[in-house]
């Protein structure tokens, strides 16, 4: 069996007691063995970042998850923020940034928008692949791979516990996954979106969900 990864979640969500969907996946995570949830709007409310804190914490962990709902085709401010500041010349890029070289992203997206509406023919015109590229151009330049995003779409019409339910354990499923390495890399970078073929991309294996 190879061996295991540690995942750090940077969650960035300004109104949680608000979210129904962001809530429930981060729940469906929460006391995993190997796996920090680190709440951006809960740990910086003032936006003072601790930049050394935040890389300390990004090279101590194989693998970082940027979770948060969709913000006009971006991420909420906190996590904007957080890349300014963090990734910083000389650490995360440059000659010398060199401290987040293999690691991997995978950005975990809720959007109001339906899959549909992410199209040409749709209101948002672009698929979300498309508008996700700074956060993978970002990744790559800071030599990372970028995985397909989790992604949960028209999150206002999930109205049934069970559908939300649903993608709770596919998240817990795929993050749990990426922490004991079942996952098939190749198979995987073919997906437009991680969570649509989980049956494919994962391996079957003994997971702890501990
Ligand atoms: C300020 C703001 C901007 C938003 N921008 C978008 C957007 O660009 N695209 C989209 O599909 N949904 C957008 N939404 C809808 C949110 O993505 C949606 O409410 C969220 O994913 C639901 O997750 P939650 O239940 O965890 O809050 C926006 C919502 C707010 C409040």
């Amino acid at each position: 069996m190879s061996s295991h990864n540690s995942i750090l979640v940077l969650f960035a969500h300004p109104v949680l007691e608000k979210s129904r969907i962001n809530r429930s996946l981060l729940h469906s995570i929460h006391g995993l063995d190997a796996v920090t949830i680190h709440d951006l709007y809960e740990v910086y409310p003032d936006f003072h970042i601790n930049v050394k804190r935040e890389q300390e914490l990004l090279v101590s962990h194989d693998i970082i998850v940027f979770q948060h709902p969709f913000y006009w085709y971006s991420s909420p401010a906190l996590l904007k923020e957080w890349q300014d500041l963090v990734l910083e010349h000389g650490f995360a890029y440059g000659q010398e940034g060199v401290a987040l070289q293999g690691r991997k992203l995978l950005s975990a997206i809720t959007t109001g928008g339906s899959e549909p509406s992410y199209s040409r023919s749709g209101y948002n015109y672009f698929s979300l692949r498309e508008l996700l590229t700074p956060f993978q151009q970002t990744a790559q330049l800071c030599g990372m791979e970028y995985l397909p995003p989790f992604v949960v779409h028209g999150t206002h019409q999930l109205r049934e516990t069970q559908q939300i339910q649903q993608h709770a354990q596919d998240y817990q499923r795929a993050i749990v996954a990426l922490r004991d390495n079942l996952i098939h890399w190749e198979k995987l970078q073919t997906c437009q979106y991680f969570n649509q073929a989980l049956d494919q991309v994962i391996q079957p294996g003994v997971s702890h969900h501990g």
